[in-house]
């Protein structure tokens, strides 16, 4: 029309956009659960109404190194684990690690409070269940695991569908530093916004420095600056804490 490029891109993170958040329902018939679902995620983590108790049992996570490649997927970086990278086993079923990637600022919210970054790393199970551990991050203390990735990450950041070996990647160097978690049933929290994740948030907050967050933030190609969904309506859900 005035010679702009076409913007490409399938789904944005531009509020009051004909591709942003609110519209993503409306965008394909098979993302219609990102509008109508009653269990869509990202959520407001509230401390008053969540459900405390050591039923659940620990975090049971048994993941090993695996040979990895790093994408840009446009709207975030993801590693793909190329191997077997391990599994963790909740309610008696067994999910393998997959991917990981990450948010800026971060999905879930705790009391209200938004954080600076969120991890997902994302598991399949049988019959395509998934479910996602997830780690948010304050500003501060750089974080190890993304330090160990920063050189591969500003090779591939700013290069959008760009794909890289990167080696063999251990997933059990990334700390979770806490047994507690909150857990509940949510969806994917990008397109098609598929239902029925099981969410694992880890309660403790870990720490990053800005400039780690930058690194990640430069592969989100809107001018939003942010690839986190807005949180959800809980509706008739429960979020339970585990608390040895
Ligand atoms: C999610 O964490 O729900 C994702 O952003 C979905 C994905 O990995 O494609
Ligand atoms: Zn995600």
């Amino acid at each position: 029309s005035h010679g702009e490029v076409e913007d490409e891109h399938e789904f944005n993170y531009k509020k009051n956009d004909e591709k942003g958040p609110e519209r993503w329902g409306e965008l394909k018939p098979e993302w219609e659960l990102c509008g109508k679902g009653e269990m869509q995620s990202p959520i407001d983590l509230m401390n008053e109404r969540v459900i405390i108790g050591s039923h659940l049992g620990r975090l049971n996570r048994d993941y090993q190194p695996s040979n990895a490649t790093l994408k840009n997927r446009g709207h975030d970086i993801m590693l793909k684990f190329e191997d077997g990278a391990g599994s963790i086993k909740i309610n008696g079923f067994q999910y393998e690690l997959q991917q990981l990637h990450w948010h800026s600022p971060s999905e879930h919210t705790v009391n209200g409070r938004r954080f600076a970054l969120e991890l997902h790393m994302v598991h399949e199970g049988k019959k395509g269940r998934m479910a996602v551990v997830t780690v948010l991050y304050k500003i501060g203390r750089a974080d190890t695991f993304i330090r160990s990735l920063e050189n591969e990450l500003e090779g591939i950041a700013e290069m959008e569908d760009a794909e890289k070996n990167v080696g063999v990647i251990d997933p059990t160097k990334i700390k979770i530093g806490s047994r507690k978690y909150y857990r509940y049933t949510g969806s994917l929290t990008t397109p098609p916004c598929t239902q029925n994740v099981t969410w694992t948030v880890v309660k403790k907050v870990r720490t990053v420095t800005r400039k780690q967050v930058k690194l990640l933030r430069v592969a989100v190609h809107d001018d939003s600056n942010s690839n986190a969904r807005p949180v959800q309506p809980i509706n008739k859900r429960t979020v339970h804490m585990y608390r040895p």
